[in-house]
């Protein structure tokens, strides 16, 4: 790998060890991909607060500098940690105070994630503690390179915004943030970001739950490769391509697509594919959309349920607003708990515009910080769930064992005053 004279001074120490640890590292990273050099990034979102039991062991034993040496920089030396070089946000972790004695979570890992983020805060990590932080202020621009973890966050980065990032892990950001540097490779390339499948759309394709269903067909197709979106869809908005993105990124492993004259880099179909021929098309219509329906509510049988999940990825304050709308002068079913998952600064938000009161006088919650995927947490005895995210629907019940049904947030809303499931595909 050919390191540049700043790059090879942090190797050598001069900006101390915890940068040479980082750069090593980094340089370890590139060498295993024959990656021929780093890019710089001041953009860093990463995971340094989460806590975990390995995490709390560590600070018990060396504190939170040894924390941070093994966990985020693969180095087990005695070293300091300096502040980040570069603006480094932490994405989602696990749930915080405010959840304490709504959400079954260990009080010891809500102890610990305050201390982390007392710790790593003034070390220059801004604690936006959300997979969507592009809705809380953090937008890189077209082309800007960046070091970020999550699926989702890393789609809608490459896809929606044209930023360039591969999707990194807690050692890659760590050093990332340390030195402002990520290996050049994959979605930093130009080469690399033209599409390779191109998909038909052929049924109308106009709100939330349609692009949800539409990512997970086009995910489970392309797998980790870049779809073309062409057809019947109407103007996508944040919500719909963060939706999209992550249901493309659940049943595939989809970093980056393009849709002609909606993203940045596909002003044209021919510019999506870099000037290359276009291949033919894979059709979305009736059949494959039912079979995507049928798929991701595959786990369903029991019509009754426990719990409502909304806000994966986290909630925007339209689709709050929503819930609050479909709740207003509603009960819950005193069997059935609906948990709104937002970032802590969009929660403000809805505080402020009296939607979480109204959602919480119907029984609902609005939290933050977290998700019951990430925590592993739902409420007690929940055997069946209901919610408008397909990647929720995918991995919950693999994590927790329980039964998932998915529609749209009406359909939710409805389930959860009701205690039953009477969705379907219209
Ligand atoms: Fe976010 Fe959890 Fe979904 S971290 S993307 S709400 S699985």
């Amino acid at each position: 790998m050919r390191l540049s004279d700043d790059e090879r001074a942090m190797l050598d120490g001069a900006e101390g060890p915890a940068v040479a640890a980082a750069m090593d590292l980094l340089v370890r990273y590139g060498e295993a991909l024959d990656c021929e050099r780093l890019c710089d990034v001041r953009n860093v979102a990463g995971t340094m607060t989460q806590p975990s039991p390995a995490k709390a062991r560590l600070v018990k034993e060396g504190g939170w500098h040894k924390a941070f040496a093994v966990i985020n920089l693969d180095c087990d030396d005695d070293i300091e940690i300096p502040d980040m070089r570069v603006p480094t946000c932490q994405l989602q972790h696990g749930f915080g105070p405010d959840a304490d004695g709504v959400v079954p979570y260990p009080k010891e890992s809500i102890q610990l994630q305050d201390d982390a983020e007392a710790f790593y805060g003034r070390r220059g990590v801004s604690i936006l503690a959300t997979c969507t932080p592009y809705q809380v202020g953090n937008l890189p621009t077209r082309g800007e390179h960046c070091a970020w973890m999550e699926s989702s966050a890393v789609v809608y980065a490459n896809s929606v915004l044209g930023a360039r990032t591969n999707c990194e892990g807690t050692a890659s950001t760590g050093a990332a943030g340390l030195t402002g540097k990520i290996p050049c490779w994959g979605n930093h390339l130009t080469e690399n970001r033209y599409g390779t499948h191109l998909v038909d759309v052929r049924v109308p394709v106009d709100d939330f739950m349609e692009w949800g269903m539409l990512g997970y067909f086009v995910g489970d197709l392309v797998q980790e490769a870049r779809p073309v979106i062409v057809g019947d869809i109407a103007q996508p908005d944040l919500v719909d391509l963060k939706h999209f993105g992550a249901a493309a990124a659940t049943s595939g492993g989809v970093e980056l697509y393009h849709i002609p004259g909606v993203t940045p880099e596909a002003p044209t179909l021919e510019a999506a594919f870099g000037g290359t021929p276009v291949p033919d098309a894979v059709s979305y219509g009736p059949r494959e959309r039912r079979a995507v329906y049928d798929d991701i509510n595959s786990q369903g049988s029991s019509t009754d349920v426990d719990f409502v999940l909304l806000g994966c990825p986290h909630a925007s304050v339209e689709q709050i607003w929503r819930a609050a709308k479909a709740l207003d002068g509603r009960r819950l079913n005193s069997s059935t708990q609906l948990w709104i998952m937002a970032p802590r600064a969009l929660k403000a938000v809805a505080d402020r515009s009296g939607y979480t009161e109204t959602i919480e006088r119907a029984g609902g919650r609005v939290l933050s910080d977290s998700c019951p995927a990430m925590s592993r947490a739902a409420p007690t005895g929940t055997r069946v769930f209901a919610t408008d995210s397909a990647k929720q629907a995918h991995y919950l019940p693999a994590i927790l064992g329980i039964k998932a049904w998915f529609g749209s947030l009406e359909e939710c809303v409805d389930a959860a005053v009701t205690g039953r499931w009477s969705g379907g595909l219209r």
